[in-house]
């Protein structure tokens, strides 16, 4: 499926699929046994324009639209779902608000390496109290003088335990809800920061997630990004993209499921013959590339608003429902194609389904998403 894709969105998805075949996919299976950081593949991504791909050029990034980043996403979850994480968070939860939000001097300290590549961020929203409620956080920053004081605790941040700068969020003045909160931008190395363990996680296991624990740690004014009270939107309005970029995730380990179960479906004869010759096979492959292009056309709409700068909150929660949901089905099925295999450590199609589970839970869950569609419908 091309639908008028240009030159470089054409080039930018074969340099990813490339890059995936090459880097990612032969190593996916050992990082995902061992909890590894892929981080020479991160260094790589960066070195290609993908940890800042729609940053403009002067900031560090490749200055390209969402939807060649849509396509980047998609090509490398299909070589290793959890590297698709590393780099979704660093482009649409940490650099693309840090570009909106940030004055020139944020954009100089906590941008520029970013969007190149040369160091990871990570988005601090979620916390043991406040997952889906995220307006209902505890982690507050008092201002004293000219600094505000961050205490409390976040946790399952992706990126957590190897990122240089967090994009926190914090409670300035509970009596306002959710136009209480701002967003900071904090060092982790920052005295009064503290990182618990790695999570260990069912899926998506090259990526790291820790919690992140505050206690009098003081941060300047001039990191607050944004004006104060201004953090919960800044949220939302970030989880906009991301959700786009998970929703081409799931479609990258989708296919991935697809391709492999293809291949099998070829090769593997019973009764005589090869098992892509049952309807019952040919029937479940017909219904996982038709939900996987449904899924994409969802996702490259979302990603052509965000280039047209319209707000595509709904789309942007229909594509990730849809896809991430999408993602659950196909890779199971894969599985069921594979028979015996597929429920093997050996077989790649159980990491795909571990990987898809997720999709559907970070950066909002099915059920947040139905949330945000239903009140856009309901508002006509
Ligand atoms: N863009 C801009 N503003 C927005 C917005 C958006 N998309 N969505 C809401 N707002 C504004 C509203 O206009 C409203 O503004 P006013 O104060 O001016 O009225 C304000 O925000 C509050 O809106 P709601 O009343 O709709 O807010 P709510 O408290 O009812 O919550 C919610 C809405 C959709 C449930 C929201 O809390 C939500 O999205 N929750 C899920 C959180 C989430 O996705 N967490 C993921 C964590 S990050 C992660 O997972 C990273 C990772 O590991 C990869």
């Amino acid at each position: 499926m091309d639908i008028e894709l240009t030159d470089e969105q054409r080039q930018v998805r074969d340099l990813c699929r490339e890059f995936a075949a090459k880097e990612l996919r032969p190593n996916a299976r050992r990082w995902d046994e061992h909890h590894e950081f892929p981080a020479e593949a991160v260094r790589q991504l960066g070195a290609m324009g993908l940890m800042g791909v729609a940053i403009p050029a002067e900031w560090g990034g490749a200055g390209m639209d969402a939807v060649s980043y849509a396509l980047a996403m998609e090509e490398i979850s299909r070589g290793c779902a959890g590297t698709g994480v590393i780099m979704s968070v660093s482009n649409s939860l940490y650099c693309d608000p840090v570009f909106k939000y940030g004055t020139d001097a944020q954009r100089e300290r906590f941008l520029r390496p970013h969007a190149s590549g040369a160091k990871l961020g990570a988005f601090a929203l979620t916390e043991p109290a406040s997952g889906s409620d995220a307006a209902e956080m505890r982690t507050v920053a008092v201002r004293r003088g000219d600094r505000y004081v961050l205490d409390g605790s976040k946790n399952y941040i992706t990126n957590g335990p190897q990122a240089e700068h967090l994009l926190v969020f914090a409670m300035t003045d509970r009596s306002k809800g959710h136009r209480g909160i701002s967003a900071f931008l904090v060092p982790t190395d920052a005295p009064g920061l503290t990182r618990g363990k790695p999570d260990d996680k069912v899926g998506i296991r090259a990526s790291g997630s820790c919690s992140i624990f505050f206690e009098g740690c003081a941060v300047e004014e001039s990191q607050r990004l944004g004006g104060e009270g201004d953090g919960f939107k800044i949220a939302m309005a970030t989880l906009d993209g991301g959700r786009i970029g998970i929703a081409a995730q799931a479609l990258g380990i989708a296919r991935a499921a697809l391709e492999e179960a293809v291949a099998y479906a070829r090769d593997r004869k019973a009764f005589g013959q090869p098992i892509a010759q049952f309807q019952a096979i040919q029937f479940m492959l017909a219904d996982m590339a038709t939900e996987l292009d449904a899924a994409r056309l969802l996702v490259w709409r979302a990603a052509t608003l965000k280039d047209r700068g319209v707000r595509h909150s709904a789309e942007s929660a229909m594509a990730k429902l849809y896809a991430s949901e999408m993602s659950e089905r196909v890779t199971s099925r894969a599985i069921q194609i594979h028979g015996g295999l597929g429920y093997m450590r050996e077989c790649d199609a159980e990491r795909h389904w571990r990987d898809s589970r997720i999709t559907q839970i970070y950066e909002g869950t099915s059920e947040i998403q139905r949330l945000v569609i239903s009140s856009a419908v309901l508002k006509g």
